[in-house]
Formats: C-alpha cells, sequence, structure tokens
C-alpha cells in the first residue's frame, strides 16, 4: 500500500518539532561528556553523574511541582524556583539569571553552569537526591565511558 507523501512529510516533521520537547533520557556516560564539556573536574563527575539520576532519572525535561511556597523543580538537575533564588518563572532572573523553564530543553549546558553556581554557593547537599542516594554510597563508573563506549555505558547503568 502506497503511504502518502504529505503523510511521511507530516510525520517527520512533527517528530522533529515533538521531539525535543518531550525531553532525553541521557544514559551516565552521555552525561558524564556533557559535564566534561562544561569543564566540571573529573573528580567529581561520578558525583554529578549520581545526582542527576537520583533527582530526575535524567529525564532532560522533568518538571516537579508545586513543592514549599508554590516552587517547582526543573530538568535533569531539578534546579527549584523556591525565593526566585537560581531562576525565575517566566523570566529571567536570580543568582543564574534563567528563566526556570530554560532548564526544560534537551540542551543541559546551561543547566550545568546553574548547577556548579548551586554547588558552589550551597554545596552538593542542595540537592535531597544526591544526600539519600550518592553522599557516602558508591557511585557509578564513568571512567571509561570512552572506551569500549556501548559496553560501558550499559555496565553504568547497571551499576546504579
Ligand atoms: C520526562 O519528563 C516529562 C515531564 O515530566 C514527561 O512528560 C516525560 O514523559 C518524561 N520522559 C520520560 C521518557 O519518562
Amino acid at each position: 500500500m502506497m503511504v502518502p507523501r504529505f503523510f511521511v512529510e507530516f510525520v517527520i516533521i512533527f517528530s522533529i518539532f515533538w521531539w525535543p520537547t518531550h525531553g532525553r533520557i541521557l544514559t551516565n556516560c552521555e552525561a558524564a561528556k556533557e559535564l566534561q564539556k562544561a569543564g566540571i573536574p573529573k573528580t567529581f563527575i561520578s558525583n554529578w553523574v549520581c545526582l542527576m539520576r537520583s533527582e530526575s532519572g535524567m529525564n532532560t525535561s522533568l518538571m516537579k511541582g508545586p513543592g514549599t511556597s508554590s516552587s517547582f523543580t526543573y530538568g535533569i538537575f531539578q534546579i527549584s524556583s523556591l525565593n526566585n533564588k537560581y531562576c525565575i518563572r517566566g523570566r529571567k532572573g536570580g543568582v543564574c539569571n534563567k528563566k526556570c523553564e530554560d532548564f526544560l530543553n534537551d540542551d543541559i549546558s546551561d543547566d550545568i553552569i546553574c548547577a556548579s553556581k548551586i554547588e558552589k554557593a550551597e554545596g552538593f547537599k542542595y540537592w535531597k537526591g544526591w544526600l539519600n542516594k550518592c553522599k557516602s554510597k558508591p557511585l557509578p563508573d564513568v571512567a571509561n565511558c570512552k572506551r569500549r563506549r556501548r559496553r560501558d555505558t550499559i555496565n553504568s547503568d547497571i551499576i546504579l
């Protein structure tokens, strides 16, 4: 059976626009690569990867709320809008000078910059997920992500 061409085009175009807003689930190695690209020191990368997995399940578009004082939490690091401290809902602002919603797309480079600022100011203890699942616990092994990428991706996912 012939599928009408316009239908095929529609599906392709629809997918392109639908996919980014739906977010992505990163593997540990993909997250580690992004962190490394952003200049996060090697010794802390497994802590960050653990934190991201425990906070958002690596879902780049996760938004949760409302929580304390009608705050929401955004993106792979679950950065909070509480007191407009790090970002503001609907307009740029806070320490990171960001609109919170900007943390929901699948480009996580801006999320990493803001999360680093939070970590510098408050430490990893800002994140409940880190306190509960990462602090003094075995961390994911992302040291071998570059070599034999596929197998190591699977291995590090099993570890968590
Ligand atoms: C990621 O989070 C968004 C927002 O909560 C949700 O709609 C989406 O289904 C999640 N993606 C996956 C693959 O779980």
